[in-house]
Order: structure tokens, then sequence, then C-alpha cells
């Protein structure tokens, strides 16, 4: 379904048309002003100084020579920095205190923050950063990550369980005509997005004011209110325009840091993060290292699966990258093991980053899968189709919808799969061998209790009020559509206003949840408004607004496996001379709820399926074991696709409305990643013969794997 793309449509009605970014006319003539954009009268500007060892005890900082250079106001460490409350609960109900700074001398990972500089200008605070002396009592460090590491743990993390199990295992797999038995890998990975962190904080009339740029204002509040021991209410936090965020904006040093100065200080201060620092500061994607057995009979049918996944985190703070989780909802088994483990290191706390644990999960299981259908001689898809569940592999309960076969139905029809010789290594250009692969995707969809304000104007207009964050997905937009087909009218009839904490509690732009979870409450409020207009009588001054709490309406959801499906397809060139692997072409059809606006919805998908490109041939951070720190922390050492990776990628999808949804969404956000990086691989394998095991698929691992082998 390639959508042409025409200009903002105002029709009423109008629902499913493609629909531009209604913030788009601010953003393109440079009007739109980002966090670090809005000017303040006595704005302070500080600068964070991080550490330059792995592990240890901070000795002294020596603040006197850098408090007599020119603009300087103050310096904040740990010796004289306000304390905030450490053990209070985060987002996902416990502890974290990756972004709680300057309250002790302890060193957990390079990069950590040290001090904050604070000074007249942005340059004299970091020329003043960069001149303090910090020093160390050097710890070693221990920042090594393996399969085989006896320390690590069993833990799914706050967000699922470690271990889930049924069935005997080693009897099914003993049982079973064909295994495949193998280890993946995929590297760290950073989620750095095009705009900066930036958080300004100024204290105004009794009342903290942060001016930022996050995934969930009163996400921020919320977490402020508890680290420095306020009541909400007495915070407020604005993000207006986000320039991608991808799971790294929630509470983290700067905003903290930016307080604490705003309040020692007296007067508005504002912290930027640089590139180089947001390597350490913002969470990434933990390395995996997965191991997958699967045991089936001769036509393919799982007797057994198993998924083990371990990732890294820090000494702070416990996050898990539970990449096994994938397989608890795509396969099932009469033996089933899926296990989460994570072992401590000195490095930062990794963090969400866009489809957290399905992303790399996707790739072992489902490399793993296109193994079986080699082994098997069955057709990957014909594979799927054998070991489609009717009810959850693991619990047990009704998909509320699965459309997953659709979706490779209407995939294989227009990528031309049929006429595929699933023979690996037969197809040759000159010196490049091609080849084509395919793999399943599947997303969580969920929906957070949310509030929303809907007013009509007295000239006949109307406001929508959300603390929603439209962090570059065009959720701003979506939610027009929304509140207008809800309220029957014209959308240049309907004014969005997000991104302010004072419009209420919502859920963040997280989990492919926002905008499933914004645009039900704001169909609530907006059929609760037409209902109080039917009533007739004249608008007042002040509109009449009516507003909605969907926490009722969402905790009467059934339990059922609530999921979107998606089907990718790849065809990849391997050059035999230089080892490069180029994707030519990808396809991915998705069953992912109601498709709200088509345009974005769209640059949603292919976003995604983009990403999976990168994940699969590029990203790699390196950490170097003796420094502890990321070599080329930067966009130049570490590469993402650019517009010389990206080939003709289309995404479309099939008709898959939420039965349970008022709108009919399930989310997009992030589906459009899974299963990329392994139907790439694949691809990888079906142009040369060789299983590519570890991201990326570097030209000196197609080149070395490929000595030996010479298959044509
Ligand atoms: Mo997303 S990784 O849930 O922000």
């Amino acid at each position: 379904m390639t959508t042409a793309t025409t200009g903002t449509t105002s029709v009423k009605g109008s629902h499913g048309a493609p629909h531009t970014r209604v913030e788009g006319p601010e953003k393109v003539t440079g009007a739109a002003r980002y966090a670090g954009d809005v000017p303040f009268a006595e704005l302070a500007h500080g600068w964070l100084a991080l550490s330059t060892v792995t592990r240890g005890r901070i000795r002294s900082v020596e603040t006197g020579p850098v408090l007599a250079m020119p603009g300087v106001l103050a310096v904040l460490h740990h010796g004289n920095a306000p304390h905030v409350d450490t053990d209070y609960v985060g987002l996902l109900g416990v502890p974290d205190p990756t972004a709680a700074v300057f309250q002790n001398d302890r060193v957990p990972h390079r990069g950590w923050p040290v001090a904050l500089v604070v000074a007249e200008t942005s340059e004299q605070a970091r020329e003043a950063a960069e001149a303090l002396v910090v020093e160390y009592e050097e710890e070693p460090h221990d920042i090594a990550f393996s399969a085989g590491r006896p320390d690590a743990y069993a833990s799914g993390g706050p967000q699922g369980q470690d271990v889930e199990e049924k069935g005997d295992l080693e009897a099914e797999l003993a049982a079973s005509a064909v295994v495949v038995d193998e280890e993946y890998t995929t590297p760290e990975e950073h989620h750095n997005p095009m705009e900066p962190h930036a958080a300004t904080a100024r204290w105004e009339g009794g009342r903290l004011e942060v001016v930022d740029s996050n995934q969930g204002s009163t996400w921020i509040v919320n977490e402020l209110a508890k680290l420095f021991s306020l009541d909400p209410s007495s915070v407020r936090v604005r993000s207006e325009h986000v320039g991608g965020a991808f799971g790294s904006k929630g509470v983290r040093a700067h905003q903290v840091a930016a307080v604490m100065a705003a309040t020692v200080l007296q007067r508005p201060v504002r912290v930027v993060l640089t590139r180089r620092q947001m390597f350490s500061l913002i969470g990434y994607r933990s390395p995996t290292t997965q191991r997958i057995r699967l045991g089936a009979d001769a036509d393919g049918r799982l007797r057994a699966l198993e998924h083990d996944s371990l990732s890294l985190t820090s000494t702070v703070h416990e996050f898990v990258e539970a990449s096994a989780g994938v397989a608890r909802v795509m396969y099932d088994a009469p033996a089933h093991r899926t296990a989460n483990r994570v072992v401590r290191l000195d490095v930062p706390t990794p963090t969400f980053m866009r489809a957290p644990g399905e992303a790399p999960g996707s790739f072992a299981l489902e490399s793993a899968l296109d193994e079986l259908a080699e082994k098997c001689g069955i057709d990957p898809i014909e594979l799927r189709a054998r070991n489609d569940p009717e009810t959850g592999p693991v619990s047990g309960l009704p998909f509320s919808s699965r459309n997953l076969l659709a979706c490779f139905s209407e995939g294989a029809r227009r990528f031309g799969w049929a006429d595929r010789d699933p023979r690996p290594g037969m197809r040759r250009e000159g010196h490049r061998l091609i080849g084509t692969g395919t793999a399943a995707a599947s997303f969580p969809a969920r929906a957070i209790p949310s509030t929303a304000a809907v007013t009509a104007e007295a000239d006949g207009t109307f406001t929508v009020r959300i603390t929603a964050s439209d962090v570059g997905t065009g959720a701003r937009t979506a939610l027009t559509l929304i509140a207008a087909e809800a309220l029957d009218v014209a959308t240049d009839q309907v004014r969005v206003r997000i991104g302010d904490s004072d419009f209420g509690q919502a859920m963040i732009a997280g989990g492919s949840m926002g905008t499933r979870s914004w645009g039900w409450a704001v169909t609530a409020a907006a059929r609760d408004l037409r209902e109080q207009l039917a009533l007739g009588g004249s608008i007042p001054p002040e509109g009449i607004t009516a507003r909605s709490d969907t926490s009722a309406a969402i905790g009467a959801l059934a339990a059922t496996e609530r999921h979107s499906f998606g089907a990718q397809f790849a065809e990849v060139s391997v050059d035999t001379a230089t080892g490069e692997v180029r994707v030519q072409r990808m396809l991915g059809i998705f069953a992912a709820g109601r498709i709200v606006n088509p345009l974005t919805a769209r640059g949603q998908f292919v976003g995604g399926m983009t990403w999976g490109i990168s994940m699969a041939l590029h990203e790699e951070a390196v950490r170097d074991q003796s420094s502890g720190g990321n070599v080329g922390a930067d966009f130049a050492g570490y590469h993402v696709a650019a517009n010389a990776d990206v080939p003709h990628v289309e995404a479309g999808w099939v008709d898959d409305p939420d039965p349970d949804d008022p709108v009919g969404i399930k989310g997009i956000g992030e589906i459009g990643i899974v299963g990329a990086a392994a139907a790439i691989a694949n691809a990888v394998w079906h142009a040369t013969g060789v299983r590519h095991r570890s991201l990326p698929i570097r030209p000196d691992r197609v080149l070395l794997a490929g000595e030996g082998t010479q298959r044509v």
C-alpha cells in the first residue's frame, strides 16, 4: 500500500486519508522551538564534567581555579550538591538512581557525571568544565561481556518473567528429527536521536518549571518530584517539540543537574548534552548473546523451543534487555523454555531502545527458524504457518487477533516470493551474489490509562489538551485526526495541544502505546463533549470542556494476547570481492491495528525497517576494555544507515482493527524494526550459503566466513 502523499487535507470525515504533520510549517520554517532554543532572561549555562576513569572514588574536585575563570558561577559536585532521594521508585516500580548525580564519591562507569560547571555562557561553562581537575582513586574495572560469565543471573527485569518453561525440553530435543542449536550475538547499540537532550530549569512563583525534550512530561514531573521531594503539583514540565527519542528521553542527568543548579543559583539554568556525552548518559541497547535450541519433526512442526538470552547492565541499576520474550508470543512447542539473564558490569545503565527485547530477540529467533526451514527442506513461510499457535504459547490466552499469516501471504505476493529458488548461492550477477530472506515480527499492543480534555470554543473550533509527546512520529497529527473523527468536524477546526504536564497524567511516547493510549482518552472526552453539545445551548466565552480518564475502561480489558504482527522481506547483494552487503529492496507488511494516518504510519514502519538495515549491517559500539569507554563515541565512529545505505523500502498493511480499542489502534512505533535484521541475515545466507549469527554483518566477517566455503 504505497500511499501517494498529498498536501494537507481538511475534509470532514477524512480519517484514514494521508495528512501531513500539523506542525510541519512551523518545523520547516524554523519557527518551531526545541528545548535548547527557548530563550530565557538571566539564563545561565551548565556543562557536565564526566569521569575519565571507569571505576573508583573521587578523591578531590579542584574547584578553586575553575571558579576564578571568566563567567563561572558555580561548580556542583558530590561535596556540595543538593541531596536527592535515591530510593524513590521510578517508572518501572523499582528505584533507579541512574540520574541521581553528585550524591556520593563513587564512579560506577566511565562517563559518569562528576560535576556541573555553571557559567554565564555556554562557551565559558564548557571551557571551565574541560579545565576542571578531578582526582580519582582508581579501582580495577570489569566490562567483559561474554556468554560464559559465571556471575550472570536470571532476571526479566520489571518488564517480565525471567524464566518460563513447560514440558521436558531435553526429552523433546532427543525425540526430534531435526535440531538447531546455535548462538547468536548482537552488539552494544546506541539510539542517539538527532536532537541532543536539553533542559532548562527555573523556579517561578514557587513552582519548578522545566523546559525539556522528553517522551512524557508528566513522567518527568513524577520523577523530579520524587527525586527532589516535591509535591508533583509544584512541578511543571513542558516539551513542545522533540527531535527523536527512541527510548532515551526520560529522566537523565542533565535535567537533574539543571534543577540542582537552578535551585542553588536561583536563576534559570540550561544543560545541553553533546553527542559524545550522550554515549554514556542517555542509555543504550545492551549487547546480547542468545542461545536458541529448536527441535522439530521432519515436517517442521516444533517439539522443543528454547530461547536463552544474556544481556548486561550497570552496577547502578538493573535494566534487562529481555530478548527471550518474543518467543513467548511467536511459536508454540510441547517443550518451551525462555530465559532472560543479565550480568552487572562497570558500564553505563542500558535502557529502552526501539523494540527493547524484540529487536535483538527476533534476530536470533527468526534466524533460527530460517535455519530450521533449511534443515527440514521447507519454505520458511510454510514453516511459520505450520507453527502458528492457536493461543499464547506460554500464557494459553487467546489472541485478540493474530494476522501474521495474512502479512506473509500479502508480502509474498508483492515481493515475488513464489519465484524464489530455495537453494542458496544460486544467483550471481558479476562478482555479486543475490539472495532473498524473510522473517516474522511482533510487538505487544498495550494501552495505559491517560487523561484528556476537549473544549468546544465559542468560535466554533475545538481544543484538545493532553500531555502527549510527539517525538517525531506524527502523534500530534494523529490525535488531530482522531479528535476530528470523534467530534465529526473538519481537521482544521481542531487544535491539539500537547507536551505540557499541566494538562494532566498521560501515557508517555513509549512501548508503541502513545497514540493508542492518548487516542483512547481523546476519543472518550470528545464523545462526551458531543453529547453535552447535543443538549443544545450557547457556548460561553470560556468554552465547554469535557474531560476523560481511561483508567476504568482500560482496567476492564479482558486478558488476552494482544500484539501487532508483521512479515519482513529483504533482497541483498553480497560483493564477493569486498564482502560488502547491500540491501537492494525491502518490504514489510504489518497487521498493526487501524492505521490512523497512512502518511506518518508509513514513516514509522519504514523508519523501523531502515533501522533494521542499520542493525543488520552497520551499528556496533565498541567498548575499549582498558579505558572502559566507547571507541569513536560520535556519528563518525558509530555508523547508522545513511541515505546511500538505504534502498527501496516499502511498507504496507493488512486490515487489522483492534476489536477492543475505541479507535481500533494497536500501535506502530516499534514493530518496523522487529525481524528486519533477521530477514537481511537470512537473505545473506540465501545469497552466499553462509550463516551470519553475529551482528553487524561487516565486510570482514563476510570475507572471513567466505574463506573455505567457496560454494560458488
Ligand atoms: Mo520506546 S524504546 O518504548 O521509547
